[in-house]
């Protein structure tokens, strides 16, 4: 076991409450009646979770074969409100079964059988790869690799990521105003948009040529641009995009529309008041005529090598008393996305380790550890 996981793991188990883990070791001890359990899940779980252990939707957890200690262990937390919120409360009806009752339910639907695969889905998910899928209705104005043909639209090879993300966001929740072909955006999740942004962002800047004589005409201007666009419009602060190799049509609309106050960007940007037209050209041309350099994002690590860490806890099966993690493989898609997305906002208590783990910081990654574990087969 690496330091990290080790590290993490005895916080966990300081941080998770004992309670829980003594009333699961008490419940184990009870004698095991899968006959009494059946007739439980049949008349109080069934209709959520199955007789045999499948979800009825989507959110609902699957059971069947579930590491029987973490079932045991789980079902206290609803109980002592520590995993609550809109699907959390469904389980209140837990809360009216005897100790005895919950035993033999929930030993029951760790006894069955592990689930059967309804229809085949890969497993595979690269954010590249989906982000490429996913922009090909953007390709047609700013150009297939992120690189547009036509003058006026902006590019978005070679921009940061983060800078993508928040501003499409903004077209999306309207503090910027959306062009109107951008209605597509609106359909867009978090994750697509991350995904895209990695797509285009990574993707080399291709500048046009500059049509001027001297395009450094305008650099003295740029002075007071430099310490959030970077020395030379390439900017190391991932929320402010860079200038350099942008289109310079672009630029010249977006400097006028600072100046004019039609592009929303509160104090940062009232320098720009001074600028006349003219000179804004010669600003547009200078930055457009740089070079940018490459952006310096890093990619979340890949879906399969994120797994394996997981599987360090995930994979123990029950084996060790104080690690008890559930099985993934084959678990609800949503169910598991949902899952992470409240412990990484710190909803769901209990799991120091996941409301920490920074490597959850994307929606496309919960999207694709999802669908990694959903669409193997479960044991
Ligand atoms: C009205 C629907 C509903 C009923 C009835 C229901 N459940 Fe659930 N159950 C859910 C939902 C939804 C979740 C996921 C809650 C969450 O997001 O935390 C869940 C979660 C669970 C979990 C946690 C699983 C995991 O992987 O963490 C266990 C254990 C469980 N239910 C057992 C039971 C048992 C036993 C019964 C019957 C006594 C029962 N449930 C009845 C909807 C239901
Ligand atoms: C019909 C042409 C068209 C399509 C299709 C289109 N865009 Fe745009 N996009 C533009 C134009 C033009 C602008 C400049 C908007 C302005 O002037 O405010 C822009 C601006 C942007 C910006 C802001 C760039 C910056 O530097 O601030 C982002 C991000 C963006 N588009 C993303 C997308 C994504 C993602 C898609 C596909 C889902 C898409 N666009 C589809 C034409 C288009
Ligand atoms: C205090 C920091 C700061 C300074 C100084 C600054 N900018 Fe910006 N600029 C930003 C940020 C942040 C954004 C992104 C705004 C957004 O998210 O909508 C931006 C956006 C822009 C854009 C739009 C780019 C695009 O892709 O849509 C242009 C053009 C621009 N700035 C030009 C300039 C020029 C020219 C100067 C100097 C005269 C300047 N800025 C000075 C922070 C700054
Ligand atoms: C240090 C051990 C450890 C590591 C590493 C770990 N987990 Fe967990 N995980 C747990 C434990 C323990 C639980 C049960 C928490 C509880 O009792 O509420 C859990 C619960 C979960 C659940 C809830 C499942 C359910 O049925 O409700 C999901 C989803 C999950 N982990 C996904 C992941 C993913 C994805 C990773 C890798 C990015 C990961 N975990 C890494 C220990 C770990």
């Amino acid at each position: 076991m690496n330091k990290y996981v080790a590290g993490i793991s005895l916080l966990l188990v300081l941080l998770a409450g004992c309670s829980d883990k003594q009333e699961q070791k008490n419940l184990q001890q009870l004698p095991l009646d899968l006959a009494s359990g059946k007739e439980i899940a049949l008349k109080s779980c069934s209709s959520c979770h199955g007789m045999d252990g499948r979800g009825v939707k989507d959110n609902i957890p699957n059971l069947a074969a579930q590491v029987e200690a973490y079932l045991l262990k789980v079902v206290q937390t609803y109980d002592h409100g520590k995993r609550s919120g809109s699907s959390g409360s469904s389980m209140d009806i837990t809360k009216d079964l005897k100790p005895a009752q919950l035993r033999n339910v929930l030993g029951y639907y760790a006894s069955l059988p592990p689930l059967k695969k309804l229809e085949e889905t890969s497993s595979a998910y690269s954010y590249f790869d989906r982000g490429e899928q996913l922009s090909k209705p953007c390709a047609s104005c700013h150009g297939i690799d992120g690189n547009p043909k036509e003058a006026g639209v902006p590019h978005l090879a070679g921009q940061h990521p983060q800078y993508i993300v928040k501003a499409t966001r903004a077209y999306q929740d309207g503090t910027r105003t959306m062009p109107t072909m951008h209605e597509k955006l609106t359909n867009l999740s978090l994750a697509d948009i991350e995904n895209i942004a990695i797509y285009f962002g990574m993707n080399k800047a291709k500048p046009h040529a500059s049509k001027v004589a001297n395009p450094y005409e305008g650099k003295q201007f740029t002075y007071n641009c430099n310490k959030c666009h970077g020395s030379m419009g390439s900017s190391e602060d991932v929320s402010i995009p860079n200038l350099a190799g942008q289109d310079v049509e672009y630029l010249n609309k977006m400097i006028k529309a600072y100046r004019d106050k039609v592009r929303e960007h509160s104090t940062m940007h009232q320098l720009i008041g001074e600028f006349k037209d003219n000179e804004i050209a010669k600003i547009a041309e200078y930055f457009a005529s740089e070079q940018p350099m490459q952006v310096s994002f890093v990619p979340p690590e890949p879906i399969p090598t994120l797994a394996q860490k997981c599987d360090i806890c995930h994979n123990l099966g029950g084996t060790n008393p104080e690690m008890l993690a559930p099985k993934l493989k084959g678990q609800n898609r949503t169910y598991l996305i949902n899952a992470l997305s409240v412990y990484r906002d710190g909803d769901r208590g209990n799991s120091a380790m996941h409301r920490m783990s920074s490597i959850l910081y994307f929606d496309a990654t919960i999207e694709g550890i999802a669908t990694y574990y959903s669409a193997q087969v479960a044991e």
